[in-house]
């Protein structure tokens, strides 16, 4: 990874931030986006701290508002010419429905719009760094989902796990066709499960799903381990030239018949495109 450029969303916790942290490590240089000045700082000294000398960047944006992606993709298209890796994994589960400014669903904009709009925003950027990636932190909480075209801001009969696992098969099924648009530029998209992990996900909700997440968390992955396949993705060279998989524990997985349907793909494409040009 040394003197590779690195952007990342979600850097300021979790599985990300170990990610950030291990490919700094690695010799990456680390240019995080983040939501609160705050954490940003913090996870920018722990950056400079590991590798003293390299110049990790940090842009602030919240990931939800269509404006803050285009804003923030704009500013890191001019301050990076060329970048290697692409990780889009900042997400979140919304325990009662929300709709943001743009009159989208919370989960739908924060965990699908963000990856699409930061990903086109790059596009050159990863392109004029070939061989390059990009990977995006999906879920096995995809299993249960199907994506209803008629109802993707999930306007009927709110669930936060169903919501959920509906942007995180979005995940899925942007890779895929992300991989299938960009086949002959060197760039590759993949996506992962990194596997049950004990971060602040699900945090301050209530109600069952709450108390199911905080049994499970008992049982979960550490962060360390959780990063694992975010990491190999982002450096490993058996996977140079894989592109449009799923991942689970660094080894190639099948997500379910509804995550590879690739008429689901170009028509959720398409809805996000039209989405974005409305605002
Ligand atoms: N934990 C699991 O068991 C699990 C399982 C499967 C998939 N995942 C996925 O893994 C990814 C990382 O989650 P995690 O478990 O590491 O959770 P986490 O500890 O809650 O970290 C989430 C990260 O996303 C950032 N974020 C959330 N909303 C944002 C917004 N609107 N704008 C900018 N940044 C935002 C957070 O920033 P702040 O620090 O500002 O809050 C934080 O850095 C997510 O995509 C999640 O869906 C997690």
């Amino acid at each position: 990874m040394k003197g590779k450029v690195v952007v990342i969303t979600g850097g300021t916790s979790g599985i990300g931030q170990v990610a950030a942290e291990k490919l700094a490590a690695m010799g990456g240089r680390i240019v995080l986006v983040a939501r609160d000045q705050s954490p940003a700082a913090e996870t920018l000294s722990r950056l400079r701290q590991l590798s003293p000398g390299v110049n990790h960047t940090v842009h602030l944006a919240d990931l939800s508002k269509i404006d803050a992606v285009r804003r923030v993709g704009g500013e890191i298209a001019s301050a990076e010419p060329r970048i290697d890796v692409l990780i889009n994994n900042a997400g979140a589960m919304f325990y009662d429905r929300q709709v943001t400014l743009d009159g989208l669903e919370r989960t739908f904009a924060t965990n699908h719009m963000a990856y699409f709009l930061l990903t086109l925003a790059l596009r050159p950027q990863l392109i004029a760094a070939a061989p390059a990636r990009v990977i995006n932190t999906a879920s096995d909480a995809h299993r249960r989902a199907k994506l209803d075209f008629e109802d993707l801001q999930c306007e009927r009969n709110y669930r936060a796990f169903t919501a959920y696992g509906r942007s995180k098969l979005s995940n899925i099924l942007f890779t895929r066709e992300l991989a299938r648009k960009l086949s002959g530029t060197g760039v590759t998209a993949n996506c992962l499960h990194p596997g049950v992990v004990n971060t602040r996900f699900a945090d301050g909700g209530h109600g069952a799903l709450y108390q199911v997440f905080r049994i499970v968390k008992n049982f979960a992955l550490t962060p360390e381990k959780g990063a694992e396949t975010i990491i190999y993705l982002a450096s490993s060279p058996d996977v140079a030239g894989v592109t449009g998989e799923y991942f689970k524990k660094c080894a190639r997985a099948t997500p379910t018949s509804e995550a590879q349907n690739d008429d689901s793909a170009r028509r959720l494409w398409s809805e996000t495109e039209r989405l974005t040009n409305k605002v």
